[in-house]
């Protein structure tokens, strides 16, 4: 689906949350691979599992036909600094539900561009009828764990030694759900 444009001004920074569109598809390509090597949160080590400009298209068009799929992507100037996005699946028992991710650059953290892509995504949920939001979140991304139980979600459990991570390590991930009764 397709949302409006909100525009917003945090610690000087002005930028725009809108919907992806099209002609954003070359610019994500690039902001996801250098997004991918900035931190481990995410699942990808740089390279792995390349979207590029034709995927980007295609992602964005599902998206923007789907009425549970949701694209949203932060500007500021003419550079796209963060995306998130909700999928839905088409399969009729999991009809209610959709999942959540979202990535901001590096530079861009503590701004509120994650907050609020995460903020206009909960207001789109909310008023189309969709019962829960889903995500998974490394143990120890907890920056992001408290923004998400600000924002309303509870941990709903954890998968254990689900990575390995640089340090040879074992993480968790941990499963969060917000629901709308
Ligand atoms: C997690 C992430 C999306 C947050 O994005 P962001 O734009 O930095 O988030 P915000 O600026 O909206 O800040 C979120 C909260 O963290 C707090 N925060 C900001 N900078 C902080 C810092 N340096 N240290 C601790 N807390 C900080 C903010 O105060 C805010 O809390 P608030 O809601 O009370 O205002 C971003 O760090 C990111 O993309 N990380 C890498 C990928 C990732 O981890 N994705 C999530 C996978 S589940």
């Amino acid at each position: 689906m397709i949302i409006e444009n909100q525009e917003f001004l945090v610690n000087g920074l002005t930028y725009t949350i809108r919907s992806a569109v099209k002609s954003d598809a070359k610019k994500l390509s690039e902001l996801r691979l250098q997004i991918d090597g900035q931190t481990e949160n995410l699942d990808r080590e740089p390279g792995e599992g390349f979207l590029d400009v034709p995927g980007f298209e295609s992602v964005i068009h599902t998206d923007s036909v789907r009425p549970r799929n949701l694209f949203l992507v932060a500007v500021t100037g003419n550079r796209i600094v963060g995306f998130s996005r909700c999928e839905g699946t088409y399969l009729k028992r999991f009809s209610y539900k959709v999942e959540f991710g979202i990535c901001v650059l590096k530079e861009f953290w503590g701004c509120g561009i994650g907050k609020n892509l995460m903020k206009q995504s909960i207001a789109w949920v909310d008023s189309n009828g969709i019962k829960k939001m889903t995500l998974n979140v490394l143990e120890t991304n907890t920056r992001a764990i408290a923004m998400y139980k600000r924002l309303g979600f509870e941990i709903e459990g954890t998968l254990r030694k689900d990575k390995i991570l640089s340090d040879g390590k074992y993480y968790s991930t941990i499963v969060m759900g917000r629901f709308n009764d």
